[in-house]
């Protein structure tokens, strides 16, 4: 969902900012555009389509000359993907020219009023509304004036400014739209997502909402949205460049699959003490009297939906309060029953999908306490929770997540041991057993991945069919639900979930004969239930790929088998999802899909 860069230094901007735009292209977007300050004034060129075309159009136009600019990709809200509304917008007098990642919601308002002062729009986006507006605003004074702009916006927004009167300096802006900004040897930068910023440095400013960042060529100042001056300092984040390269994989998934070994590890270390008890530390303040809670909301969009399902069967098994398991955008409109006693535990890799966000905002109005599971720090929706459990997951560029969706099943097991041990509702024996399981998740998920040649040739098999059926009970249901949404966001071939309890009310009218059925088969009380429904769609000519553990498979009749390493019974949803990872990454590499970025979707959806 749209990116932003830009850059104040001694180099040629253009450079900087294209290359800074192809690290952000992972987010999803459907149009691109930069603007430079030239020794003529502000040079802008954009472009509908991908990056490419906006390169081609530079050479065409030729490449602007000079070292401050500003750069966006845009994912349309407001008006069509064209290049006319692609950012960079100015206003119409090319005084104030900039670039926007979020939604101005009073922006028609905004638009009339300035219509009927006269002004001439060129796109029918909200961003040209701020252009149009600061240019209006305009008094000589830059902070002055994007002070007096931002007060008469409503919405989220970031923002990268440039202005004609000023040529040595780059403006942002923040308010519940993430922006980054680094300085270093190269220059200055500000950027939407820190994959821009990590080839030039690891020291990182973190805008909050409300601020306002300038950097000028004799360096860096800061402001509130009243314009006073506020202290900023950069933190080291523990990531580098690597971070965001693939390091020697075709494809960002397949490197984000392999480092979830790694990625369980750091996210199950930094809550189980030296000796491998859990200990959620200073998080565990955010829970508040756990005694008090009698009902828990686990709420999210997409994969981390399907977490929050496998976290709701692991916490009522082990904690006993009802959970709920909620799609964000249904959450926030059914008028959920929400007070001081309800726990609502938000998850989100990005930290900022609009939903999410908004369901989290809904909770705390009604009185709920709000834990978040998140991989980005100093995102919206980690910003404000009252407790956060970070996964460690790194950065995942992939569309597709894998490695944080592994991390979030993770943090989700600590949080029900966690309460489980606190209001012992579970014997300290089963709590160190489910200590060990955890402990030892990261090699049981090593040992998952050496299931790559049998799902590759499997997927080779498979990749032609048009439909596919996921069933499985229990969490082997919620592990169905997520290796769908796998096969189908990134090899575009139909595929739906099911309870396999289910396929009998309806959907086995769909089995004929060859219909691909894969099976999920982890959770061994109910494999007799399971091996039945599998027996129905056999009868009807469906062709089965089982999941199942290496202690349960005896009991199965399939015509495929990925087998996965047997682990505690809550936690098989950490393993039956990794031979289906990489189906679905092989079903979509032989179906020639572009696996990291598959159409129109985006990494993080920031727009309702
Ligand atoms: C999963 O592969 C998709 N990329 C998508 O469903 C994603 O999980 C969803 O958009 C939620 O994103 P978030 O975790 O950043 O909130």
């Amino acid at each position: 969902m749209c990116g932003i860069i830009g850059y104040l230094g001694e180099d040629q901007a253009v450079p900087v900012l294209t290359d800074g735009l192809e690290r952000l292209e992972y987010r999803g977007y459907d149009s691109a555009g930069i603007a430079v300050f030239e020794s003529g004034g502000i040079n802008t060129i954009k472009s509908n389509g991908r990056l490419s075309a906006l390169r081609e159009k530079i050479r065409e136009q030729g490449t602007p000359q000079g070292t401050l600019g500003i750069g966006h990709t845009r994912w349309a809200t407001h008006g069509k993907p064209s290049d006319y509304n692609a950012h960079p917008h100015s206003g119409q007098n090319g005084k104030i020219t900039l670039v926007h990642n979020g939604i101005i919601e009073n922006y028609l308002e905004l638009k009339a009023q300035l219509k009927a002062e006269g002004v001439e729009f060129k796109s029918d986006t909200d961003t040209e509304v701020v252009a149009q507006l600061a240019e209006k605003n305009y008094n000589g004074d830059l902070i002055e004036t994007v002070v007096k702009t931002v007060s008469q916006l409503n919405g989220s927004f970031a923002l990268g400014i440039l202005c004609e009167d000023y040529p040595d300096t780059l403006v942002g802006v923040r308010k519940s739209s993430p922006l980054l900004a680094a300085v270093c040897d190269k220059g200055c930068l500000i950027a939407s997502d820190i994959t821009a910023l990590l080839p030039y440095s690891e020291e990182i400013y973190r805008m909050e909402d409300g601020e306002i960042c300038m950097f000028t060529k004799s360096g860096a100042a800061f402001y509130d949205f009243d314009g006073k001056p506020i202290e900023k300092s950069a933190e080291t984040v523990g990531l580098n460049a690597k971070s965001a390269d693939k390091n020697g994989y075709e494809y960002f998934m397949m490197k984000e699959i392999y480092e979830q070994p790694e990625t369980l590890r750091a996210t199950i270390n930094q809550y189980l003490t030296s000796e491998g008890r859990v200990d959620l530390g200073e998080a565990s303040k955010g829970f508040g009297e756990l005694k008090d809670i009698n009902r828990i909301f686990i709420v999210g969009c997409g994969s981390a939906y399907h977490a929050g399902v496998v976290g709701k069967y692991v916490i009522e098994e082990l904690v006993r309060i009802p959970v709920e398991a909620d799609i964000a955008s249904e959450f926030r409109y059914r008028h959920p029953i929400l007070d001081n006693h309800t726990l609502v535990i938000i998850i989100s890799q990005s930290g900022e999908t609009a939903d999410t966000l908004a369901a989290l905002r809904l909770a705390k109005e009604s009185g709920a306490r709000v834990m978040s599971i998140v991989n980005v720090e100093g995102s919206t929706i980690a910003t404000e929770s009252d407790c956060v459990l970070f996964t460690r997951a790194g950065i995942e560029i992939a569309v597709a997540t894998t490695k944080a969706y592994s991390a979030q099943l993770a943090t989700l097991y600590v949080t029900a041991v966690y309460m489980a041990q606190e209001l012992k509702t579970v014997d300290d024996n089963e709590i160190r057993n489910l200590e060990h399981y955890l402990a030892v998740l990261p090699d049981a998920v090593e040992k998952a991945l050496g299931t790559k040649e049998q799902a590759k040739e499997l997927a080779s098999k498979y990749y032609e069919k048009d439909h596919a059926y996921y069933v499985g009970r229990n969490i082997d249901y919620a592990g169905a639900m997520e290796s769908s949404l796998k096969l189908k966001e990134i090899s575009y071939v139909h595929s739906e979930a099911y309870a396999a309890g289910e396929l009998k009310h309806g959907t086995i009218s769909l089995i004929e004969d060859g219909t691909l059925v894969i099976a999920l088969c982890c959770c061994e009380r109910l494999l007799a239930k399971t091996q039945s429904n599998i027996e129905e769609v056999r009868a009807r000519g469906a062709k089965i790929i089982c999941v199942s553990t290496e202690d349960n498979v005896k009991a199965l009749k399939y015509d495929d088998l990925l087998l996965v390493p047997a682990t505690h019974p809550l936690f098989v949803g950490s393993l039956e999802v990794v031979p289906l990872q990489l189906f679905a990454y092989y079903a979509a590499k032989f179906r020639k899909c572009d696996i990291d970025k598959p159409r129109c979707l985006a990494k993080s959806v920031t727009v309702e």
